[in-house]
């Protein structure tokens, strides 16, 4: 038959996903506070696990990241046979929904949630669903009101990009214990080490509890190899079996794996990490409250930032900050038009961020 190749239905209505911006033209040292990338850079231990697999990489990798998978188990005391890695949390997503998701089923997401899950419900020619939230903040209640015959997934992003909020144990509960059992409840948990609330609890319980909870997580975050590209779930044996069946069969490198290990047995790194986030998210909410803009009170490694309409809104505090070579997000794409997304940096670039945003506020 004549014509051009034509995609499957629901493709072509995808946005692609666009990352934080990471470079100004003509300006050679920018702050790059766009991505959720960590503050203080990946543990010496990891670089040197990197560096030393430098000789190896003719070899395939391990298909099965055995020895990640084990000292993830040991780290978390979880079961390895029940871990699947993969090459970024992204990859995870993507591999659940192509595996319980098809044409004409539904993929329920929170409205202000990780764009990933309707891209990847698109992908497969499913049907994104987004329930709304209250106050900028996942609702049970909503999901629940939104789940049809047709739901095959359910993801939560706890706490969640871009708002920061979290739901805790017992709403997590609630919403699992609402769902058909056929339906695979995602909790993304990609920031769960920041979160420093007793209510809160990443995933592990209720994936132990249940046969249809996965619990995705990464390294980008709070162990700085957003560059590596590695990622894992922590599964029900099917689970594991199916993402098993699917994924490339080396899928991890061997850079990835080595420096996973590596960052997870330096617990002085991740410490160092957590602590500098509670100080200096804390201090940037606080600089950025007496300028008078309003704050979605988050538990992550960024803050969200309201600015009203008018001639300081959130376009225009983008480019001032671009002016001063700081690169921050717009989250428009989030339904979030009037908001900016600022990652938590070091000292000085919160220092010069919120120096820079007093000026803006201040109508230079
Ligand atoms: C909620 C959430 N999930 C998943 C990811 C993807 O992380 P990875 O780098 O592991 O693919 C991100 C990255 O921004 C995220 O914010």
């Amino acid at each position: 038959m004549a014509g051009s190749p034509r995609p499957r239905p629901g493709i072509l209505e995808i946005s692609p996903y666009v990352g934080g911006e990471a470079k100004i033209a003509g300006v050679a040292r920018v702050i790059r506070l766009a991505s959720n990338e960590s503050a203080l850079g990946p543990s010496p231990r990891a670089i040197a696990a990197y560096k030393a697999m430098a000789g190896e990489m003719f070899r395939y990798p391990d298909g099965h990241s055995t020895a990640l998978r084990e000292a993830l188990g040991r780290h978390h005391g979880l079961d390895p046979a029940r871990i699947v890695c993969g090459a970024g949390s992204d990859e995870l997503i993507g591999l659940l929904i192509r595996a319980y998701a098809g044409p004409g089923d539904e993929v329920l997401y929170s409205r202000h949630g990780f764009l990933m899950y309707p891209i990847g419900a698109l992908a497969v020619g499913a049907k994104p669903v987004a329930a709304p939230e209250t106050a900028f903040s996942a609702d049970v209640d909503a999901l629940l009101a939104h789940v049809t015959p047709k739901t095959r997934l359910v993801f939560i992003a706890n706490p969640n990009n871009p708002t920061g909020t979290y739901l805790s144990r017992d709403d997590m509960q609630r919403l699992h214990a609402g769902l058909p059992s056929s339906v695979v409840l995602v909790i993304d948990a990609a920031y769960a080490e920041f979160v420093q609330r007793n209510d809160y609890e990443p995933g592990i319980e209720l994936v132990d509890a249940a046969e249809n909870v996965v619990m995705a997580r990464t390294f980008s975050k709070i162990y700085a190899l957003a560059g590596l590209r590695l990622g894992w779930a922590y599964c029900p044996p099917a689970i594991a079996d199916v993402l098993n069946r699917i994924r490339g069969p080396f899928n991890v490198s061997i850079p990835a794996q080595a420096a996973g290990i590596a960052a997870l047995e330096d617990v002085a790194s991740l410490d160092r990490a957590r602590e500098h986030n509670e100080i200096w998210r804390p201090w940037l909410e606080r600089e950025l409250a007496r300028l008078g803009l309003a704050l979605t009170p988050g538990v992550a490694n960024f803050v969200l930032v309201h600015f009203p309409p008018g001639p300081r809104d959130a376009a225009a505090a983008f480019r001032f900050l671009q002016s001063r070579a700081i690169l921050t997000r717009r989250v428009a794409g989030y339904h979030l038009p009037e908001h900016l997304r600022i990652t938590v940096g070091t000292e000085e670039e919160m220092r010069a961020v919120a120096a820079a945003m007093a000026e803006f506020m201040a109508g230079a």
